[in-house]
C-alpha cells in the first residue's frame, strides 16, 4: 500500500495518518514532522527549514525532495508507506514520480482529506502535540483526559510554533497557490478519491479505509 495523504494546513492529515499506520503496519511518513525533529536536533538543515517554516512559507523543493528520496529508499517502506504533506508543489509530484519509477514502485492512491478553509484556522489554533510520542489533540475538538497531559504516555502537551492567527493564513495561502493545483494532476493520472474531512476523526478514517479496501 503506497498511501498518498493531502489536505490543506489542519485538515487532519497527522491524525487520520496515525490510524491508518494502526490499520496497515506501514511507515508514515511526513515531512513536517522530519523538519520539525531537525529543528529540534538542531542540525544545519533544520536552521534553514525553520526561517520558512515559521514564516508558513514552503522549504525550497531541492531540500525537500533530498529528505524524501533518502526516506523512501529506506528498508521499512519496502512494505508501503503514508506519505502526509509530500508533495506540495508540482515539482515535488514530479520528483515523487521520478524517485518511485527508480524503486519500482507506484502509488496506490492519493486521498484528500477535503474540509472548508474556514474550519482550518480554528482547527490548527487549538492542536496540542504530545511532547515525548507525537500524539495529536485538540483543546475542543478531540481534549486529552487531562487538560495539557497525553493520554498515551503522561507527557507535557505543547503547541507548534506556526499554528497561530497568523501564520495560518500564510499557510493557506501558500496552499491555494502550489498545493491545490495537485488536485487536478492526480485526477489526470486516475488516482485521486476525496474524502469528507467535517466528519469526526472516526467517521474520517472508517471512509479512507473503506476507499483503500474498496
Ligand atoms: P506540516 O507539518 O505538514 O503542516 P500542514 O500541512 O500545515 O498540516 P498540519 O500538520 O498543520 O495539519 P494536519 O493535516 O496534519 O492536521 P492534524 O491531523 O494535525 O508542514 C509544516 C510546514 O513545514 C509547512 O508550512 C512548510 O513550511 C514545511 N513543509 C512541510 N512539508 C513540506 C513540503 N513538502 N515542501 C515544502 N515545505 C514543507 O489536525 C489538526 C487539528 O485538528 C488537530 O488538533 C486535530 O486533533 C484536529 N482534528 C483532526 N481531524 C479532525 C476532525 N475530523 N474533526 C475535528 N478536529 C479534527
Ligand atoms: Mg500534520
Ligand atoms: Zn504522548
Amino acid at each position: 500500500m503506497h498511501i498518498l495523504l493531502m489536505g490543506p494546513p489542519g485538515a487532519g492529515k497527522g491524525t487520520q495518518a496515525a490510524e491508518l499506520v494502526k490499520a496497515f503496519q506501514i511507515p508514515h511518513i511526513s515531512t513536517g514532522d522530519m523538519f520539525r525533529a531537525a529543528i529540534k536536533e538542531g542540525t544545519e538543515m533544520g536552521k534553514q527549514a525553520k526561517s520558512y517554516i515559521d514564516k508558513g512559507q514552503l522549504v525550497p523543493d531541492e531540500v525537500t525532495i533530498g529528505i524524501v528520496r533518502d526516506r523512501l529508499g529506506q528498508d521499512d517502506c519496502k512494505k508501503g508507506f503514508i506519505l502526509d504533506g509530500f508533495p506540495r508543489t508540482v515539482e515535488q509530484a514530479d520528483a515523487l514520480t521520478g524517485i518511485l519509477k527508480d524503486l519500482g514502485l507506484s502509488l496506490t492512491r492519493v486521498l484528500n482529506i477535503n474540509v472548508p478553509a474556514s474550519d482550518l484556522i480554528e482547527r490548527a489554533v487549538g492542536r496540542r502535540i504530545c511532547k515525548k510520542c507525537g500524539a495529536t489533540y485538540h483543546t475542543k475538538f478531540n481534549p486529552p483526559k487531562k487538560e495539557g497531559i497525553c493520554d498515551e504516555c503522561g507527557s507535557e502537551l505543547f503547541q507548534r510554533a506556526d499554528d497561530n492567527a497568523e501564520t495560518m493564513k500564510n499557510r493557506l495561502s501558500v496552499y491555494e497557490a502550489s498545493t491545490k493545483p495537485l488536485i487536478d494532476y492526480y485526477k489526470k493520472a486516475g488516482l485521486y478519491t476525496e474524502v469528507d474531512g467535517r466528519q469526526a476523526i472516526d467517521k474520517v478514517t472508517a471512509d479512507l479505509i473503506k476507499v483503500l479496501q474498496g
